[in-house]
């Protein structure tokens, strides 16, 4: 396949404010993407080495997970420094390397910001155990002291989203907040310093670089904190949809933490093009727009569309919703079918029936035996809803190997696993490794071309069969569908409207069928049975079409030649 001429430059010029409207964004998990220096784990250079498969591949911007320094406590996800490198992944002139060839080949780069909580290592919290109960610099978290006659008694009944509590004894008596891991203590937003530093690091990768951010946890900065703490009683489990519409619970999706990201925006502002940033905000539907304003953040994920099952009406009602909340704030939808969070996608579809994140969880403390996954099935129900995801108006994030269909590495042993919700959860929860398991760039060799030295998580020994050396050039494979898939998204899309099509008549059972403004349509069928292939020049199929019919479990684009859908997209 003619697929490596040189690399196609970003459409968007590097001052387009607006690039981030209808992006693809590569998710790079920097430990497992690849390793320059055969320690065993993925690192900058190796980023940087990879970004011409990136450019070819042709998404917009890399959007890095943290590769802040980290004892990894949390996967990267609790950090030391929020300024610099790990030097087990380089340092901040790899770093700048990085940034200049992705600029190079037309790539963006975004980081991750954790600003819920930092390691503990991290210089302020080491220095809040040195200081006494009370001193300025134990203001910067949150320390308070128990219950019962002793303090022995956490100060609320609030649990860590891990397993176990959310607070930890220091050897004074005090306890500290940590809605993760105890490694990782949750910084006090009400303190002005805490809002200052954040602005500083928002500077500092900006400075470098670095078009956008990716924000973790971005809806429990802003927590109650004011005495007496309130316990949660039954709202202690934590549900999306569950959680108060007026923003009235103690520690998620508060209002006032909307005005922190006012401030962010004056951060981004000041740059040009201005910086984005997408939230990651686990809140119900209906408020986590507000996280996508333009006075905020800019975009929020949609996990609603990773949430909801591969069903024609279920899909259409998750993309209507999340097309109407994204206008009426002036953003543009995501569209999420994997992260390093949950089981890959192409291993959910594999498993009968409706598995949400529960049967997923028990699915995985069977090793991935019980219920029996059909991969075959997995494999082609994914490739039909990337090519679904990629056509909607809005930003697509890919996850570093949902290019190269891998599945969830369900059997890894016990002793492997590294997230910390596997031992805080008391073995209930096998957790996220799975879906970390690094790279396979070549069919053989150590590590299959992640790194010379092994890899920190190991490979299942059929790893090579997904390597991108493998399926690179070979018209059927995962890697050609999704370089085919961008190359046309480049030349097709052009506004952020979409009609669903025969609204006159019913559409078939399990079809979903819409266009897009330029003359193109997509059609999914989402059942077991074919339906009648709509009319168009057939574009890209993500499986073999025969005849006049669109077989089952097949997303097809068509070109119609028709004139521009109504902007309003209804
Ligand atoms: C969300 C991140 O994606 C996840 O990996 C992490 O464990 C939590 N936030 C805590 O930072």
């Amino acid at each position: 396949m003619p697929h490596h001429d040189s690399p196609t430059p970003s459409s968007s010029s590097p001052h387009d404010a607006d690039w981030w409207r209808q992006a693809v964004i590569y998710q790079i998990y920097p430990r497992s993407f690849a390793d320059s220096d055969g320690d065993g784990l993925g690192d900058i250079p190796g980023v940087t080495s990879r970004l011409p498969y990136l450019a070819d591949l042709g998404v917009d911007a890399v959007w890095l997970s943290p590769f802040y320094p980290s004892q990894l406590a949390d996967g990267g996800y609790d950090v030391a420094d929020y300024r610099d490198v790990d030097p087990r992944l380089g340092t901040l002139d790899d770093f700048d390397e990085m940034v200049a060839t992705a600029h190079r080949l037309g790539l963006k780069i975004m980081v991750d910001i954790v600003p819920n909580h930092s390691s503990d290592q991290h210089v302020w919290f080491q220095e809040a155990l040195r200081a006494a109960p009370g001193a300025a610099a134990r203001e910067r978290y949150v320390f308070r002291d128990g219950r019962g006659d002793d303090g022995e008694l956490p100060p609320t009944d609030w649990p860590s989203s891990f397993g176990g509590p959310a607070w930890t004894r220091v050897a004074d008596g005090q306890w500290y907040l940590h809605l993760y891991a105890p490694q990782q203590p949750d910084f006090n937003w009400d303190n002005p310093e805490v809002r200052e530093d954040f602005h500083d690091t928002l500077r500092f990768w900006s400075d470098r670089g670095v078009a956008g951010f990716r924000v973790d946890v971005a809806h429990g900065l802003a927590k109650d904190l004011r005495a007496p703490l309130r316990d949660l009683g039954d709202q202690q489990s934590y549900q999306p949809d569950a959680l108060p519409v007026d923003g009235s619970h103690p520690l998620w999706d508060r209002d006032a933490v909307h005005e922190i990201y006012r401030g962010w925006r004056q951060v981004f502002n000041t740059y040009d093009p201005p910086r984005f940033a997408v939230a990651e905000a686990w809140v119900g539907t209906s408020r986590r727009m507000a996280y996508a304003s333009a006075d905020g953040l800019g975009q929020a994920f949609n996990f609603d569309f990773l949430g909801a099952r591969l069903d024609a009406d279920e899909m259409r009602a998750t993309i209507e919703t999340a097309l109407a909340d994204a206008r009426d704030v002036g953003a543009t939808s995501t569209w999420v079918l994997s992260n390093h969070d949950v089981v890959r996608h192409v291993s959910r579809y594999a498993l009968p029936g409706d598995h949400r994140k529960r049967d997923v969880e028990a699915w995985l403390l069977t090793d991935g035996r019980e219920p029996a996954p059909d991969l075959a099935a997995g494999e082609r129900k994914a490739r039909a809803a990337a090519l679904l995801m990629l056509a909607l108006p809005g930003s697509a994030y890919v996850y570093q190997g949902e290019e190269l269909g891998l599945p969830e590495v369900a059997d890894l042993d016990r002793a492997d696993l590294q997230d910390p919700m596997w031992v805080r959860s008391g073995g209930r929860v096998k957790g996220r490794d799975g879906c970390r398991v690094p790279l396979p760039w070549t069919t053989e060799g150590t590590s299959f071309g992640f790194g010379s030295g092994g890899s920190w998580l190991p490979q299942p020994s059929g790893w090579g069969r997904y390597a991108a050396e493998a399926q690179s050039g070979d018209a059927g494979s995962f890697l050609e569908l999704y370089r085919e898939a961008l190359r046309l998204r480049r030349t097709l899309v052009a506004d952020e409207a979409l009609a669903w099509a025969g609204s006159q008549e019913p559409a078939p059972q399990g079809l979903l069928h819409f266009e897009r403004a330029g003359g193109w349509r997509t059609a999914s069928n989402l059942s077991d049975e074919p339906v009648r292939l709509p009319q168009g020049e057939v574009l890209l199929a993500s499986a073999p079409l025969t005849g006049d019919t669109l077989p089952p479990w097949t997303t097809v684009w068509l070109r119609t030649g028709a004139a521009s859908v109504s902007r309003s997209g209804r």
